[in-house]
């Protein structure tokens, strides 16, 4: 089975959006229909930038009742855990890379009662997530190279989002499968096709002139058209 379009949920990263009027882009999102708000995290050390921290997941856990995941692109995560938990986090994703004591980080987030996933980057091959991916609520694929918001979707991240749907539909997990970078109009029925179940989208919602809602309903529009494409004879073999 692969990600139904339906059910397909949307993630918008503020990262993209204007920090100026963070609450009220978060409520139009909200508004449209966000499933939840994605976070992320840089600290100019696991990745050649910087961002926020748990002061923004504390000033919008105030205007927001959507679930806030939270992206850590940091050295040492388990360092900012508890204060992330503290500000109303209800998710975190930390990286397969650079972590050597992955599998103890993910049982530090179980036990602060916060949903797990690990995101593994463009370079890391989908085998990596054999071991863990029982014990995970979430997998992030890195669709461009952690860092930076605006990048262009890299194609050979594809087929590897369809080599760990095949990992999860093996076992019979619940675990969902986010995609993140460079998610639009355009990319998000190819990884869906491919068997994404949740999207993070940054400047293609917060990014785009008509604004926050309207940006969301080209995302939903582009999924629902890409299925109808594909009726009868792909319906059908379902
Ligand atoms: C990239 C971040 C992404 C980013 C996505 O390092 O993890 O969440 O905000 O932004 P877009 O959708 O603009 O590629
Ligand atoms: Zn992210």
């Amino acid at each position: 089975m692969e990600g139904s379009r339906d059910t397909v949920k949307l993630a918008p990263s503020i990262l993209a959006a204007d920090f100026a009027r963070l609450g009220q882009q978060v409520t139009e999102a909200e508004g449209a229909g966000a499933d939840r708000i994605h976070v992320d995290v840089m600290d100019g050390h696991f990745v050649p930038n910087l961002s926020m921290g748990a002061v923004i997941v504390q000033s919008l856990r105030r205007v927001t009742r959507l679930p806030l995941e939270v992206h850590l692109m940091i050295s040492d995560p388990d360092f900012f855990l508890d204060e992330f938990v503290e500000a109303g986090s209800d998710a975190f994703l930390v990286h397969w890379e650079g972590n050597n004591n992955l599998h103890r980080t993910m049982q530090r987030i179980r036990t602060l009662g916060k949903r797990v996933g690990v995101a593994i980057n463009p370079a890391t091959p989908a085998a990596v997530l054999e071991e863990i991916v029982p014990d995970l609520d979430q997998v992030l694929v890195m669709t461009v190279n952690p860092g930076f918001g605006h990048q262009k979707f890299i194609r050979t991240t594809l087929p590897k989002i369809g080599q760990v749907r095949a990992l999860i539909e093996r076992r019979e997990l619940a675990c969902e499968l986010e995609v993140d970078g460079g998610i639009d109009a355009t990319t998000a029925p190819l990884v869906v096709r491919a068997g994404a179940t949740a999207l993070v989208a940054g400047a293609a919602i917060f990014g785009d002139g008509q604004g926050v809602a309207a940006a969301m309903n080209r995302l939903r529009a582009a999924l629902k058209d890409s299925e109808h494409e594909r009726e009868p004879a792909e319906r059908a073999a379902r």
